[in-house]
Formats: C-alpha cells, sequence, structure tokens
C-alpha cells in the first residue's frame, strides 16, 4: 500500500475525549523531506474552538483548588508517559518537521526533564509577609499576605521547529500554577504535539483541563486569540504574527518568544577554534531553524581570515541530508521557506559578497552556505533566514560591531568571544539583548535560565521559574490589626 494510503488521520481532544470535526475537514502534513504525506489534523470549526475554551475555564477552578504537590503528580506521569512514548515521538517529529532523529529524541528527552522539573518548581513557589511599618509609622499595623494565584484559561501557541518541547515549555507551567490550557499547535507540528496531548491524557489528565486545538490559524486564530475567556496568551513564532496577536489581545497578558538575529561578535584575543566550533553548532544546528541560532558574525577584521578559515573547514564536515541519516542540515520546513533563504543569499552575492561554499539547493534542502564580506546594505545583514546561511561582517573596532549588533530590529540573544572577561562583559552590559553568552554559543537552555528578547524578539519572560511566575498574578490580602 502506497504511504499516503496509510498515513493517520488524528483527532483533537476535547474535554476529555478524542473527537473528529464537525467540519469534516481535515489538513494533510507533508514530510519536508520529500511531501510523502505524514498524517491529517482536523480543521476544527469555531463552535468547537468555542468548547475547547469554555471547557477549560469549566475545569480550572478544580484543578486550581488541588495543592501543587497533587498537580505535581499529574507533571510527573506526563513525564513518564512521553519517555515511554519516546519512539514514536521522535519519528513523528523527524518526519514531520524534518529533524534528525536523535535531536528529536533529545527534543523529547529535555522535554520530560523540563516537566518533572517544572514539577519541583512548582512546589517552591511561595508568598510573602510584608509589614506596613517598613512603609510609615502610622501603617505599622498592617500586613499584606502576598500570595500567587493562577490567571484562568491560557492559551499556548507552538511553533514547528520544537513542536513538543516548546508545547510543554508552555503547558507544564500553566498546568503546575493552577490554571486550565488550550493548546494550538502550529499546524505543521501539530501530530507530534497531539502525540504530546495523547501521553498527558494517558497520565490521567482531568477532563477539560487541557484542550487541543487544531486547524488553520487563518481560519480560526482570531476566533481563538480574541476569546473573552482567554486569560493570557502565550505564542513562540514569527515577530509579524507575534505582533499581530499583540494587537488582537486587548486587556491581556502576552507572552511572545519571536525571531531574532543573534550575532557572535568575535574579537582579537578569542580562541577561534572554540569560537569556530561554537558559531557552526549554533549557526547550523537544525539548519538554522532556531530563534537562537547565530544568524550572523561580527568578527574584527585582524582574526577575520584565520576566523573564516577554521568556519569553513567545520562547515564542511556538517552532515547534510535527510533527518532519518541524522543530518544536521535536513530539508527546511517547506518550499517558501528554502525559496526565502535563496532569496537571501542571491541578493547579497548580487551585492558583492563572497560565498566561500558551494550554493547548493535540491528540493527544501538548502546546503550550508557561508558568505564572507557581507555589508550592511545587503538584506542578509538584517533579515532572520530560518535557514543554514551564515554571514559574516568584517569590523573594524568593537564599536562597530556593537553599533551593527544593536542597529537590529531584534534583541534576542548574542554571543562575545574573547579572553578577556571584563570586556566581554563591558561589551554585554551595551548590546540591547534578553541574554548575552560570553565564550559560548546563543541558545535557550539549561531551561531554568531565564529566556527572554528585547525589541521585535519578543515580550515578557521565561524560564522555568520565570514561566510559572508569568501565569500568576500576586493576590494582595491585607490584614489591618487593631
Ligand atoms: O526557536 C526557538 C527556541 O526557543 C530555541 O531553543 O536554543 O534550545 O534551540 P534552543
Amino acid at each position: 500500500m502506497k504511504a499516503e494510503m496509510i498515513a493517520n488521520t488524528y483527532q483533537f481532544l476535547l474535554n476529555g475525549e478524542w473527537r473528529e470535526s464537525l467540519s469534516g475537514k481535515t489538513i494533510e502534513n507533508q514530510s519536508p523531506s520529500d511531501n510523502t504525506p505524514v498524517g491529517s489534523v482536523q480543521a476544527m470549526t469555531e463552535n468547537e474552538v468555542n468548547l475547547a475554551v469554555t471547557g477549560a475555564k469549566a475545569a480550572q477552578k478544580d484543578w486550581a483548588n488541588l495543592s501543587f504537590s497533587e498537580r505535581a503528580e499529574l507533571l510527573y506521569a506526563w513525564a513518564d508517559q512521553l519517555l515511554e512514548m519516546k519512539e514514536e515521538i521522535a519519528e513523528t517529529i523527524m518526519k514531520e518537521v524534518g529533524k534528525g532523529y536523535s535531536s528529536a529524541e533529545k527534543e523529547v528527552v529535555r522535554t520530560a526533564d523540563f516537566i518533572k522539573y517544572t514539577a519541583e518548581e512548582g512546589k517552591r513557589i511561595h508568598g510573602e509577609l510584608i509589614n506596613g511599618g517598613s512603609f510609615n509609622a502610622g501603617s505599622a499595623n498592617k500586613l499584606a499576605m502576598v500570595q500567587r494565584e493562577p490567571l484562568g484559561v491560557i492559551l499556548a501557541i507552538s511553533p514547528f521547529n520544537y513542536p513538543v518541547n516548546l508545547s510543554a515549555a508552555k503547558i507544564a507551567p500553566a498546568l503546575i500554577a493552577g490554571n486550565a490550557v488550550v493548546f494550538k499547535p502550529a499546524t505543521q507540528g501539530a501530530i507530534s504535539g497531539t502525540l504530546m496531548v495523547r501521553a498527558l491524557d494517558k497520565a490521567g489528565l482531568p477532563s477539560g483541563l487541557v484542550n487541543l486545538v487544531t486547524g488553520k490559524g487563518s481560519e480560526i486564530g482570531d476566533y481563538l486569540t480574541t476569546h473573552p475567556s482567554i486569560d493570557l496568551i502565550n505564542f513562540t513564532g514569527g515577530s509579524e504574527t507575534g505582533e499581530y496577536i499583540s494587537k488582537k489581545a486587548s486587556m491581556i497578558p502576552v507572552i511572545l518568544e519571536l525571531g531574532g538575529k543573534d550575532p557572535a561578535i568575535v574579537l582579537n584575543d578569542a580562541d577561534l577554534e572554540k569560537a569556530a566550533g561554537d558559531i557552526v553548532g549554533g549557526g547550523f544546528s537544525y539548519s538554522g531553524q532556531r530563534c537562537t541560532a547565530i544568524k550572523r558574525v561580527l568578527v574584527l577584521d585582524e582574526v577575520a581570515d584565520a576566523l573564516v578559515d577554521k568556519l569553513k573547514d567545520k562547515i564542511k564536515a556538517l552532515e547534510v541530508g535527510m533527518p532519518e541519516d541524522n543530518a544536521t542540515v535536513t530539508p527546511l520546513i517547506n518550499e517558501k521557506a528554502a525559496d526565502f533563504v535563496q532569496q537571501l543569499v542571491d541578493d547579497a552575492v548580487g551585492k558583492g559578497a563572497t560565498p566561500l561554499t558551494d550554493i547548493r539547493r535540491e528540493g527544501n534542502l538548502v546546503y550550508p552556505v557561508l558568505l564572507d564580506n557581507v555589508t550592511v546594505d545587503m538584506t542578509v545583514a538584517w533579515e532572520e533566514p530560518f535557514g543554514p546561511v551564515l554571514p559574516i561582517i568584517r569590523v573594524q573596532n568593537i564599536e562597530e560591531a556593537v553599533i551593527i549588533a544593536n542597529e537590529s530590529e531584534y534583541g534576542l540573544q548574542a554571543s562575545v568571544f574573547t579572553k578577556n572577561v571584563e570586556q566581554a562583559i563591558r561589551i554585554g552590559s551595551e548590546l540591547e539583548v534578553g541574554s548575552v553568552q560570553i565564550n559560548g554559543k546563543t541558545e535557550r537552555g539549561p531551561d531554568h535560565f531565564p529566556f527572554l528578547g528585547v525589541k521585535n524578539s519578543g515580550l515578557g519572560a521565561q524560564g522555568i521559574r520565570k514561566s510559572i511566575e508569568s501565569v500568576t498574578r500576586e493576590k494582595v490580602t491585607v490584614l489591618n490589626m487593631s
């Protein structure tokens, strides 16, 4: 039987029941590698979306009444179920979003670890007592009891590139804090997300506490993000969509994890071997389809040739091919993404950039591109390719590097490579980003570190403790003593 005949159709979870949509419509996901069908998800109607949100709202109160340790039990069981389903989920991630198999497996394990740490951290969330007399003597009879309470229903919208990890990274903190969740995965990635919800369901998910919504964002997105029973939107994805969502979401908080144009700034005294290894690892893993990928190198002219030689060697050694073969650089998520990368490269080469690798493309597979002598008039100096392209911008001094780094619309992370740590800290303090990595590649983890972007890279903070705090509000009860 041909693959297209046997690809599965997946149901959505609504108030404890796995269902097909009354729309009668499904959306087929195809493998980015060869367009073979991976499976189909339901195209839900607005009415079904409404049931998902109102069902979550109804389930939230009982859940919030449980203790932290009772809620933690569900999270531990979920992590166990995910690990039991590790191979099935990793294989689905691999097929659905074209991630190398071992990276897909690591994603599942990282997610289980994330969930378990979240359960532990949730147990450590506590309030405080504030004595009124610290402000003025006349208020000494007042005692404020400050506690954290859940916001209500969290809308979690996840991207294609970490269809399990970045979904659970929204759902687990919401649950441990006592919220209910409506989970809308990116359509490409929705099958992996569905399996993750199956694991949660098997773990004993109370009916309605997490409802799964699938369908095209263009059809149900506005309805979902403006639903009056949503209390916070947590979105990871493109900056344009993030901005759109934040405009739509009036009077409710949003957490946005958006794009980046993370620079690696390489100074004259850097360990070039280490810098080159981190830059290639940071720039090309999962074909550069990570918000935290290194997306430009700002290198001082004096060491540029030496660095470029090392980068060339390391790029040559990258495995390019199919996710099944565990390649690092694999086909991009779709044709549009590959076309976009190609345009950026063509624009740069047309304006005088020097390609140091063969420019080659087979379908959605774009071979890694190293571009030297990139200048600020080239689009690739500013746009996020979300693909395997690394532009080298040679700079005369540190000030120029900082200016170019900060001219970006984005401000997620930056790396500074130098043996002079004091200098790195000084440069870091001038960089308009959420995190600075000294002598290391840009990356989100470890997952308990705060993770945030400034400018068009995001709003709000994540990282396990921050993520829990972000889905709670402080409630103050003042005791006026006689
Ligand atoms: O794509 C955005 C992710 O948050 C990046 O996570 O640095 O662990 O790859 P990562």
